[in-house]
């Protein structure tokens, strides 16, 4: 099983996708916790690029291919042989991001970003998104008194931030039977509840 973690800036992804991973293995399940850019050695170089505050001058395209090449290695190198091998597979991030940030962010067609997915992941998609939902305010304030890393994208204006939450609600709503909405506010342990009856639910599918 193939699940990806989404949400804005602050939203507390890592720390969900951390515990989920964690109860699972408790269960008996096999699991690979990894995360988007990187989750290779090739994409954490990639990643390391591509958040560099230095890098104003990068162009949108090259910020998507990038993205795009940091998923084509992690598709190949960690996410299908451990599909293959029968282990549950978590993504901090996944090909969402980039429909929310570089599509409806940025403003870049959706349907040139479809192609250029497809083509990184040779069509591998997840088989459940939790998205955690967050205000770009609030998750920004997180982000800044949490002091973890402050990358390229933390530093848009608002309005862009605005603009990648109402596209995951919409990417949301287009495939309401892989994603699962989950409000992000409360705290951690409120959060990662909902998230286990969400994976429960579908393990039992
Ligand atoms: P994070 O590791 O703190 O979630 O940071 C990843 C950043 O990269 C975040 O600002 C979202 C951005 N991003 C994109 O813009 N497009 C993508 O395809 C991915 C995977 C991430």
């Amino acid at each position: 099983m193939f699940i990806t973690f989404e949400g804005p800036e602050g939203s507390g992804k890592p720390t969900q996708a951390r515990l989920l991973a964690e109860w699972l293995r408790e269960q008996g399940h096999d699991v690979v916790l990894t995360r988007e850019p990187g989750g290779t050695a090739i994409g954490d170089q990639i990643r390391v690029v591509l958040h560099d505050s230095g890098n104003t001058e990068m162009a949108p395209r090259t910020e998507i291919l990038l993205y795009s090449a940091s998923r084509a290695q992690h598709a190949t190198e960690k996410i299908r042989p451990a599909l293959a091998a029968g282990k549950i597979v978590i993504s901090d991030r996944y090909a969402d991001s980039t429909f929310a940030y570089q599509g409806y962010g940025r403003g870049v067609e959706l349907s040139m970003l479809r192609t250029i997915t497809c083509i990184a992941t040779d069509g591998l998609q997840p088989d459940l998104t939790i998205y955690i939902d967050i205000t770009p305010e609030e998750g920004l304030r997180r982000r800044k008194v949490g002091g973890g890393e402050w990358n390229r994208l933390d530093a848009e204006p608002l309005h862009f931030h605005q603009r990648v939450r109402s596209g995951y609600l919409e990417l949301a709503c287009l495939e309401p039977h892989r994603w699962a909405c989950i409000d992000g506010a409360g705290p951690v342990e409120e959060v990662q509840a909902a998230v286990r009856s969400v994976v429960k639910a579908r393990l039992c599918t």
